[in-house]
Order: C-alpha cells, then structure tokens, then sequence
C-alpha cells in the first residue's frame, strides 16, 4: 500500500517545495517525475533522487503549453507503464496592487498557477479513469481566502478549490481522488522572497509562531496519495501553523 511503486508526476519540482515533494514520495518508492520549466532544477532534483536510490526522470516543461504537458505525460506512461499520482506544485508570484498590476502579471499567475493545474488534470485523469485509480493533490494556498496584494495569486489559488471540488465529484466513481494541500508560510524559495519584515509579520499572525517546513506540506501530499486514503476526497488541507482559523 502506500505509494510504492507508484508513478508520481510532481509538477515545480525543481525547486523547493515541489522537490521536497518530490524526494518524499521517491523515498516511500514511488516512480518520480520531476517535471519544471526550470531544466537544471529537475535535473538537479531527480539527480539527488537517484543518488539516494530512488527512481527519477526530469522533463522540462512548461504547464501553461497543452502540447508540452501532454507530452510529458505521454512520456511518464512510456518509461514508467502508467501514472497513477499527480502533484500540481507549479506556482508564481507577482504581487502589487490591482492599481499597479498588469495584465501581464495577471496571466502570467493565473495561467501558471490555474490553467497549468487544469492542463495536468486533463491530460491525466484519462489514464487514471481507465485504471480505477488514481491521486490527484493540488497546492492552493492559505491566501485563496484572500490577501492585499495578491489579487492575481488569491484568484488563481481559489481557482485551484473550484476546480479540485469539481473535478473530485466527477471521478469519485472511477477510484480517483483529488484533494487540496493549502500551506502557509513555508521555509521555501516563494515565502523567501517577501521582505523579511513581511516574512516576521506573517509568522506572528499564526498561532503557531514558526515557519512551516517542506517536509510539513510533503507530509500532507503523502497522505493524500495513499492507495489506503480511498475514502478522503475534495478535502482542503491547511498546513499554515494555524492561520486559517484566525
Ligand atoms: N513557499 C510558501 O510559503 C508557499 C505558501 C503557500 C503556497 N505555496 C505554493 O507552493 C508551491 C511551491 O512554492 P515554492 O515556495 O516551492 O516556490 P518555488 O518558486 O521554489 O517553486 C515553484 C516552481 O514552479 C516552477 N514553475 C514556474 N512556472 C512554471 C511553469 N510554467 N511550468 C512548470 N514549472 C513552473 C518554477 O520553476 C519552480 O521550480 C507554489 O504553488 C506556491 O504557490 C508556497
């Protein structure tokens, strides 16, 4: 049971907390591809996985292009026979005011973050509708109920809940379960990025006064992934030190 021998797509894990994710479900035996538009930060990650003893491939792609994902998911199939698990990790950040943003940095996020996760979606819930299974588990964030700022990424991340939900209704009766993992703030590259006043800002306003771990969010992945979690489907996981109830 478990994820042993399981083929995993984990999309953004060439960095942070998709490598993270990444490494996790290898550990627990799983077939990992590390898929990112960041070549060397796949290849890095499925490097370290092999090197530890587990199974990895990388592809660059880009989860915004139709044709690049259906590519890689084609190619998972090939070198692996099937897929089984699907992590839609991929994110982007531009934040600013809706009077400053552009649309640009609308789409960029919303087509990142949103149509990315659709296209992942689509191009594999096939495989796993024939199979009678499969384990779809989509990162939103804690700031889909909203953040000053963050207009673009909020909407995206909702977005993310929307589509979970809908899809999680659809093939609940083909053994495919889609949940949503929603972190905090997470000792990793995004959260890193705001100014560290912010950073200490936000750690404050949880009840738990700490910066959250990549292991934290893998944690909740893995449980989602489970074969033995078959009963647990559209649930929202927040793993945010608390913040969600405050
Ligand atoms: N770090 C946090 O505190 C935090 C909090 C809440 C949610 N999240 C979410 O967790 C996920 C990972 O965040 P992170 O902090 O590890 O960030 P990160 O920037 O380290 O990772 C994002 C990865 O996505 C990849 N990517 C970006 N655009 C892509 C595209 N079009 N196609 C394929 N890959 C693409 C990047 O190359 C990068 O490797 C994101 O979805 C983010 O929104 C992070």
């Amino acid at each position: 049971m478990g994820v042993n021998h399981k083929t995993a797509i984990v999309t953004g894990a060439g960095s942070g907390i998709g490598a993270g994710i990444a490494a996790m479900l290898a550990q627990k035996g799983a077939n990992v591809i590390v898929l990112d538009l960041n070549r060397a930060g796949a290849e890095k990650t499925a490097g370290e996985i092999t090197a530890a003893g587990g199974k990895a491939i990388a592809l660059q792609v880009d989860v915004t292009s139709w044709p690049e994902v259906c590519a890689a998911v084609a190619e998972a199939a090939r070198v692996f026979g099937t897929v089984d698990i699907l992590v839609n990790n991929a994110g982007a950040l531009k934040d600013s005011s809706i009077l400053k943003m552009s649309e640009q940095d609308w789409d960029l996020v919303i087509d990142t973050c949103l149509k990315g996760s659709w296209h992942c979606c689509k191009a594999v819930l096939g495989h796993m509708r024939r199979q009678n299974f499969g384990r779809v588990v989509n990162i939103t964030s804690r700031a889909w109920l909203g953040n000053p700022g963050q207009s673009n990424y909020s909407s995206a991340k909702a977005g993310i809940v929307g589509l979970t939900m809908s899809l999680a209704l659809e093939f609940a009766r083909y053994g495919v379960t889609l949940n949503i993992v929603a972190p905090g703030f997470i000792e990793a590259p995004m959260a890193r990025r705001l100014p560290p006043e912010t950073q200490q800002k936000v750690i404050n306003a949880q009840p738990i006064k700490r910066p959250g771990r990549i292991e934290d969010v893998a944690n909740a992945v893995l449980y989602f992934c489970d074969e033995d979690t078959s009963y647990v489907t559209g649930q929202i996981l927040y793993v945010d030190g608390g913040r969600h109830v405050v």
